[in-house]
């Protein structure tokens, strides 16, 4: 079992491109755990309260709800296009999410872990947080990354954090796989050690924010943003669910839980505050999930933002350039954990060198020349010479590779492992020129090994790229007439996938080039 999730997206406005690349990432995990042969439980959803949704809301003269429920409908209108394979949808403002925040505030309230007080102090509105003095700057000033700062003076819930700072930091060091990669783990770590015993406001009164779940035991307040959303996890997996749920088996879901997060909430939400919540609940060190944190994607170096009206739209990218190209370049040209500039010159360079041209190339040559040179007929019982020898070495190596790579959750480096292979066929092709060899009818045994070696390696990369391509790959099985391609999983992945005597199917172009304005005129 694998039980992977997503943040779930702020619906204060459209879905931007980070939004994007988060929902490909986990779904390519996610598609390439299940070719692997695990069952996998994909959930990923909406931020639906918060004050900045009610802001939003206010300032465009709707109700909350009706502002939510059109965002969300873009969100996952978009998923749709995306080709996303997510079992569950997690939605905040869901009866069942409710019912379940309430009811582990009660457990908490009940085990002593909750608390009543009155404080004042710093607020920053945009973070939706109250702030210390370790948050000020040098120049002793919040400074303006908190957006704007006031003063409040008010009672509130708090959740006691502090409780279990100590036997999170123990957790930390012990736990070397909790933060993947490593530098996230290592940054944890770093602020596990300066952080002050603070416990954690978990409530808002009800006069300055109406849009969130109401504490089930103190009607004029509701539940920190936070506090409701890391819920999500466990609620949308079937926690405390009430008889007759179709929600899932929370027993059989979450010893497998690995959380896809952007490197900006780890520290203090999903590192700190998560784990706490989950211990506080009662969740042993067995029971902890795993963080898996990625990167982001920048403009020319620098952060996209509203403010900066550099942010990139996704739904306007995937009509534009497709949607094979823009799930291809999500994860091609990004290194899980770390930062990279979005860039549409090498969006349409990726695609059209390494799929419309490389990988293209290679079906339209292997289908195109076994119809011509061969009647459609595969014949695998041929002649087989050293060069083949190597090229299934190679495809053997480039398995391996892209296995290892994909379990490190490196789908760059994955995807350049099959186009290692598609670029070593290319060669080979070019190199024993069926072309030629088809003139000679004494060279039949040459010719058709050559083919069907082409073939064979252009049905293992079909497989091997299903997971970041699977409407491509599908196109690939569906020309090589091969039904049950993608039925395969990593391990049947042997030499010999191609039955003597097959019969393959016409070729027709899986990657058309993409063709930008400029160049057409
Ligand atoms: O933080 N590149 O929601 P959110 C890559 N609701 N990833 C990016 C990105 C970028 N440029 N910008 C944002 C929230 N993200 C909360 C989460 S989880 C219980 C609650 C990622 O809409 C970001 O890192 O601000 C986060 O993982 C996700 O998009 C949602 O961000
Ligand atoms: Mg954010």
């Amino acid at each position: 079992m694998f039980y992977i999730t997503t943040a779930i997206d702020y619906v204060n406005g459209a879905p931007h491109i980070g939004h994007a690349y988060e929902k490909v990432l986990a779904d390519v995990i996610a598609r390439y755990q299940r070719l692997r042969g695990e069952e996998v439980y994909y959930l990923t959803g909406v931020d639906q309260y918060g004050q900045k949704v009610q802001q939003t809301a206010e300032k465009e003269g709707v109700n909350p709800a009706t502002f939510v429920k059109r965002n969300t409908k873009l969100f996952q209108n978009l998923w749709l296009k995306l080709g996303l394979q997510n079992d569950g949808w997690a939605a905040t403002t869901d009866e069942r999410h409710r019912t379940c925040v309430q009811a582990i505030l009660s457990d908490l309230n009940e085990k002593g872990q909750l608390y009543k007080k009155a404080y004042k102090g710093f607020y920053s509105v945009r973070q939706e947080q109250f702030l210390t003095d370790r948050d000020r700057n040098e120049a002793g000033e919040f400074g303006p990354e908190w957006g704007q700062v006031e003063e409040r003076d008010e009672e509130n819930w708090y959740f006691r954090l502090s409780d279990h700072a100590e036997w999170l930091k123990e957790f930390t060091a012990k736990q070397t796989d909790f933060v993947i990669p490593g530098f996230r783990r290592n940054e944890l770590l770093g602020a596990l050690a300066n952080s002050g015993e603070m416990d954690l406001c978990i409530s808002r009164p009800k006069e300055r924010l109406r849009w969130g779940i109401e504490f089930p035991f103190d009607p004029d307040f509701v539940t920190y943003v936070w506090f409701d959303a890391l819920i999500n996890y466990i609620s949308f997996a079937g926690y405390g669910k009430k008889e007759g749920s179709d929600l899932p088996d929370f027993k059989k879901l979450w010893p497998c839980a690995a959380h896809v997060i952007g490197k900006d909430i780890l520290v203090p939400a999903h590192g700190i505050y998560w784990p706490c919540m989950l211990h506080a609940m009662g969740f042993s060190d067995g029971e902890m999930p795993k963080i898996l944190v990625h990167g982001w994607w920048n403009m020319k170096g620098e952060k996209m933002s509203k403010s900066l009206g550099n942010v990139v739209d996704p739904d306007a990218l995937a009509d534009k350039f497709g949607v094979d190209a823009l799930r291809y370049y999500l994860v091609r040209d990004i290194t899980t954990g770390k930062d990279a500039d979005f860039d549409l010159d090498r969006l349409v360079m990726l695609y059209n060198q390494e799929l419309a041209n490389e990988l293209g190339n290679l079906c339209n040559r292997a289908l195109n020349m076994t119809a011509r040179f061969a009647n459609g007929i595969v014949t695998t019982t041929s002649e087989i010479g050293e060069d083949e020898q190597k090229l299934r070495a190679s495809l053997e190596t480039v398995t391996a590779e892209y296995r290892a790579a994909m379990d490190a959750f490196d789908i760059a480096e994955g995807l350049k492992a099959i186009n290692r292979q598609v670029t070593y066929c290319n060669a080979y092709a070019e190199r024993n020129k069926p072309w030629e060899l088809a003139k000679d009818p004494a060279l039949k045994g040459r010719l058709d090994a050559v083919l069907y070696h082409l073939v064979e390696s252009l049905a293992h990369c079909a497989v091997l790229l299903s997971p970041v391509l699977p409407d491509p790959a599908e196109r690939i099985a569906a020309q090589l007439r091969m039904d049950d391609l993608l039925k395969l999983k990593l391990d049947d992945l042997k030499w010999g996938l191609v039955a003597e005597g097959h019969e393959t199917g016409k070729p027709k172009p899986v990657f058309p080039r993409i063709v930008i304005e400029e160049e057409a005129s």
